[in-house]
């Protein structure tokens, strides 16, 4: 849609101060799989093709500000009077503009773009003065409600606090997203008053005047019912989180990955994730990690940034931007800590910790070990318990290990120091010097058996 959304503008609400939530914080900051409520709105609604955004800030504005950044406009509620009187902030905005507005509230983040342009479909081909995304609540509570009359038309909208017993049985409730044709809008909203239960200026007030003026207002039932949930209080938080938890689950199920339980796994949004891997469950992938085809990811693995190719394993592991080769093994239980480079058919087993460190392609690091600040070539066994002493105290120094080198058990390499391909470390040795390629080094005292030792002892 190119032409009729050019003349729309979008205004998210976002002053209030969202007491139900109980936080220090601006309510639409609060996050929803890694993307902040007013995110997940703004995204929705530009995503539809609108270009123009403003939004309204009025309580811990500094927050949504520094959230949203410049890509939108923003108008400033100093003093939080009602939905409708954060959209007169807007007005010198919108004067003189024509066209129309689609106005959300910023804590609705499971509103579709699909829902988004049919709204404003409805809207520009029936010509109405304004059109109200609405729901059918088993429910309803907390909601305002739609009332119509006996031929089906809207009359207003009405508060809970302000609705009669029979008010209150009304199904049909207000999203909170409405389109409206902007000079009709202005005109009503000089007309509103805060003679209410709240004393609040109400957004909504505006239906009921301009139906009286002998405007069109209709209402767009929304499809999935649960695209308009409003989140007031943590409780609404979780549940909006699982629902959106399971739509990007259910993408990646439909795209071809096997997602054994669903309700288990915490997937962002920007993740990808190749057909014929299997996510286990407790697998959690954030920011913008990519995982390759036939993986088997978890159970019980976080991965954040992170690059993991095809075929590769990751079991009850924690990758933070690293790189994982194709057909590598990592886990159970092993730490990739950032700038972690694993190539292809490595095996990095329990309790292995790698940090800014290379592991070439075929080494296997398979228990026990730290490998920090380090090269390690091709073909290399790392044996259990091997530490890279990559800290002096003050300064982080850096080592290789070059290709086909065998690391006895307990070694030490004091970086920074290079071992030489084919070579070999003696068990136990604390390496301080390079060892040339080809070589075996020893680095510890020879045993010494002092025979009878005990019997002279206990003659003592
Ligand atoms: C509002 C609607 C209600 C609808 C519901 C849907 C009104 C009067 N009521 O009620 O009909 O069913 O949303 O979720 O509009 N805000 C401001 N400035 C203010 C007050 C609020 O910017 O002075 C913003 C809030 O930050 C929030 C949005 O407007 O993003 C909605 O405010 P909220 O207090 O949550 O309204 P509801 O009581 O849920
Ligand atoms: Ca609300």
């Amino acid at each position: 849609m190119g032409g009729p959304m050019n003349d729309f503008t979008a205004v998210i609400l976002a002053a209030g101060e969202g007491k139900r939530m109980k936080t220090k914080h601006s309510k639409v900051t609060h996050k929803i799989l890694g993307k902040a409520l007013i995110e997940w709105v703004y995204d929705a609604v530009t995503s539809a093709g609108i270009k123009e955004n403003i939004i309204v800030v009025g309580h811990r504005a500094d927050e949504v500000k520094k959230c949203m950044g410049e890509k939108t406009k923003y108008a400033v509620q100093e003093q939080q009077l009602g939905t409708g009187h954060a959209v007169m902030q807007v007005v010198p905005l919108l004067k003189n503009k024509g066209g129309n507005v689609i106005i959300m509230c910023g804590d609705m983040p499971l509103i579709s773009t699909d829902t988004i342009k049919n709204a404003i479909k409805k809207h520009l081909d029936e010509k109405n003065a304004g059109t109200i995304l609405t729901a059918d609540f088993e429910n309803p509570f907390g909601y305002g409600r739609i009332v119509k009359d006996s031929s089906g038309k809207v009359v207003k909208i009405i508060e809970e606090k302000d609705a009669s017993e029979q008010e209150k049985r009304i199904k049909e409730v207000n999203s909170g997203l409405y389109c409206f044709n902007i000079e009709l809008l202005i005109e009503s909203l000089g007309k509103i008053s805060n003679n209410n239960k709240q004393s609040e200026y109400y957004l909504t007030d505006v239906i009921e005047i301009l139906i009286k003026q002998g405007n069109k207002v209709d209402t767009y039932k929304v499809g999935n019912n649960y695209e308009i949930m409003g989140i007031n209080d943590r409780v609404q938080l979780s549940q909006a989180g699982n629902e959106l938890r399971k739509v990007i689950a259910e993408g990646h199920m439909r795209a071809g990955v096997t997602i054994i339980d669903p309700s288990s796994v915490y997937i962002e949004p920007s993740a990808q994730i190749g057909i014929d891997t299997i996510i286990y469950p407790g697998t959690i992938i954030e920011g913008d990690s990519v995982i390759g085809e036939e993986c088997i990811i978890g159970p019980g693995s976080r991965i954040i940034n992170s690059k993991v190719s095809d075929r590769a394993e990751v079991q009850n592991s924690v990758i933070v931007d690293s790189e994982i080769g194709e057909n590598s093994h990592i886990g159970p239980f092993a730490y990739l800590r950032p700038g972690s480079t694993i190539g292809a058919d490595v095996k990095i087993g329990d309790f292995v910790e790698i940090k800014n460190a290379v592991i070439g392609d075929k080494s296997k690091v398979s228990h026990l070990s730290y490998i920090g600040d380090c090269d390690v070539g091709k073909n290399v066994n790392v044996g259990c318990g091997t530490v890279v002493v990559n800290y002096d105290g003050v300064k982080k120094h850096r080592s290789i290990i070059e290709d086909n080198v065998f690391i006895g058990c307990n070694t030490n390499l004091v970086s920074p120091v290079r071992v030489g391909k084919n070579s070999y470390t003696a068990a136990g040795s604390t390496i301080t010097d390079e060892v040339p390629a080809d070589s075996l080094a020893i680095a510890r005292s020879r045993q010494e058996n002092k025979e009878g030792w005990v019997k002279k002892k206990r003659q003592k």
